[in-house]
């Protein structure tokens, strides 16, 4: 089912505040690395055709939108992150032709897509950037150029470290700041040094992305995921300076462990943060109808996002917060930790909290920068294992009151790429890393860091769609020119969307269910979340409530079997048959014989009516 056929929830139920209540509050959304997805000219990498041509198998999964990852004109530094010409599609992707098509033909079919927005950044290659570099040019004030450090020569051999304006590192390793000889001064670059941060205190700036946005959406795009959009107002001192800048009234933080001070508390959700949106909004989406905006939102908190996605504040529909996927490592992403499972329910309760009187909250477990959830908080040591466990994972985030988020592939319970030598990977955070962790600044061994990667790096969940079983997964043609950009999991022989359509035990249906759920059963949608036993340690259970309407949730997120705590228990105890049971990782009878005998097999997971 798709959008045109979904039912609509009514308005005297309430979803995020809004009247009427918005369009999407019981859609699902599926996010599409494009360069992975499908390739139909045989150049190893995905295209747009080849999405156009995967269309019917997502309508028939019932998503409602389609969030693309970065197609634009782009060097590729970062996949596509790194943005050279917003109004042109790049020849790896195919051409504007090629877009159209696809609009008109996922429209026609009540999907509607979202475009990724990465405008905290261009690359270093945009027409702008490039002008920029000229202090008498109108773009000169268009990103954030700053001059070497007093006392210090910038640039040149032995002038660095020490010449850049702060101490702020790059989350792709290294400082944050590179100089550039033609303009003779460091600009910032959160990033990689191709991706330089625009100066969004500058309206000419703002100007020119409403005007772009606007471009698309007469097009006809639905709306956009907007990349790290809560970076975008950067922390100053009243003359404008930024932390730890010579003259500064502002410190930057004391250096980490590679030599560079962090700089999120002063670029996330700065202090222009809700004026830059709300003015987006007024610019871009007012008197437009039918869209979706989503922020991704690294370093912003539960309470803020209930401000943010407020309709009454005009911001934004939703965000993704990121605590609920980094809280589990030891400081830094690539010394992971196994899940502590009472800590993932009370992060994923405040979320939930927050967004109890108004706003809405986005959920998910994958994307294309973090593992395949089902290698990493399940567990693919064996087909059952991966089977269950895939299904009771999507369960549980799907149960939750929220947008969900399927990246794809995990409607087939993908997993993660398994790669073991640093040859097989692509990413530059990756191989950045690495570099910067054990060869120059050597605090992690080669061993723990390439374990690291192997747990953690983007590249496991950018390996190509397992479309079938032949040599390239059907990802591209078996005698295609080249091979794929990374290299297919081999695994795919036996995980794959042929094997797994028409198999009504498969991890595909399992999600076709969760989402007509969703769609069908408003409860689901919309209803109070309350969470049960919170320190349990393997069971996450709660309860969904919508007016006489109850549901209970049981997960089990281990592979033994455990009891099911007491206040889950007191919950089953009563008069449980298979006609309660809405949907079970084993089978009816299976879940009704768990809750009798107070137990739950090894990622035995089901929701029960009350
Ligand atoms: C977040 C995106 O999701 C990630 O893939 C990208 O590398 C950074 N933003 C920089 O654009």
């Amino acid at each position: 089912m798709t959008t045109s056929q979904r039912t609509v929830i009514p308005d005297s139920i309430r979803t995020n505040g809004a009247t009427p209540n918005p369009w999407w509050s019981n859609a699902v959304v599926y996010q599409i690395y494009p360069r992975s997805f499908q390739d139909t000219n045989g150049d190893g990498l995905g295209d747009l055709k080849g999405i156009t041509s995967r269309l019917d198998y997502l309508a028939d999964l019932g998503v409602d939108v389609l969030w693309l990852s970065p197609v634009y004109k782009s060097p590729q530094d970062d996949n596509g992150y790194d943005i050279s010409d917003y109004q042109d599609i790049d020849p790896l992707f195919g051409t504007l032709d090629d877009m159209d098509e696809l609009l008109a033909e996922a429209h026609k079919r009540g999907l509607k897509i979202v475009m990724d927005l990465v405008v905290n950044h261009t690359s270093d290659e945009h027409a702008w950037f490039e002008a920029s570099k000229n202090k008498d040019d109108e773009h000169a004030d268009w990103y954030w150029w700053r001059p070497a450090r007093p006392g210090t020569t910038a640039g040149e051999p032995g002038a660095e470290p020490g010449a850049e304006p702060n101490q702020w590192g790059s989350y792709f390793g290294g400082s944050a700041w590179e100089y550039c000889p033609e303009r003779g001064e460091y600009y910032l670059h959160q990033f990689s040094k191709k991706q330089p941060d625009l100066n969004w205190e500058n309206p000419a700036v703002r100007r020119a992305v409403y005007d772009m946005m606007n471009w698309w959406l007469d097009r006809g795009v639905d709306g956009f995921r907007m990349d790290v959009i809560t970076l975008i107002s950067k922390r100053t001192d009243l003359s404008g300076k930024l932390p730890g800048e010579y003259g500064s009234e502002l410190d930057d933080l004391p250096v980490g462990e590679e030599g560079y001070s962090n700089p999120n508390p002063f670029c996330a959700d700065g202090p222009r943060q809700d004026e830059f949106l709300a003015e987006m909004r007024r610019e871009v989406f007012e008197g437009r109808e039918g869209f979706l905006t989503v922020g991704e939102a690294p370093g912003v908190t539960a309470q803020r996002n209930e401000y943010i996605t407020d309709p009454a504040n005009g911001e934004l529909d939703m965000l993704f917060l990121f605590e609920h996927v980094d809280f589990d490592c030891e400081g830094v992403k690539w010394k992971p930790l196994p899940l502590d499972l009472p800590k993932l329910k009370s992060i994923m309760a405040g979320y939930q909290a927050a967004v109890k009187n108004a706003g809405w909250a986005s959920l998910f477990t994958g994307n294309h920068d973090q593992p395949r959830v089902v290698s990493r908080w399940g567990d693919d040591s064996s087909e059952e294992s991966r089977v269950r466990s895939a299904k009771a994972l999507g369960l549980m985030l799907h149960m939750h009151r929220g947008t969900p988020y399927i990246y794809q592939g995990e409607e087939l319970g993908m997993t993660d790429a398994h790669f073991t030598r640093l040859d097989q990977y692509r990413d530059l955070e990756s191989l950045n890393a690495y570099r910067q962790r054990v060869e120059e600044a050597k605090v992690q061994s080669p061993e723990s860091m390439l374990a690291g990667i192997a747990a953690r790096g983007r590249d496991n969940s950018r390996t190509p769609m397992q479309w079938d079983g032949s040599v390239y997964a059907g990802f591209t043609a078996p005698d295609a020119a080249k091979e794929p950009w990374i290299s297919v999991n081999p695994n795919h022989a036996a995980i794959n969307a042929a094997g797994e359509f028409d198999d009504p035990d498969s991890v595909y249906a399992f999600y076709k269910q969760l989402i007509a759920l969703r769609h069908d059963m408003p409860v689901v949608a919309a209803g109070d979340w309350h969470l049960l036993d919170a320190d349990d340690a393997h069971v996450y259970a709660f309860t969904r409530t919508l007016g006489d309407e109850k549901l209970l949730v049981v997960v089990n997120m281990s592979g033994r079997t455990v009891d099911l705590p007491r206040e889950t228990a007191e919950l089953a105890a009563a008069g449980i048959t298979e006609s309660n049971v809405v949907i079970s990782t084993y089978d009816a009878p299976h879940a009704v014989a768990s809750l009798a005998n107070r137990e739950l097999d090894p990622w035995e997971a089901a929701v029960i009516q009350l």
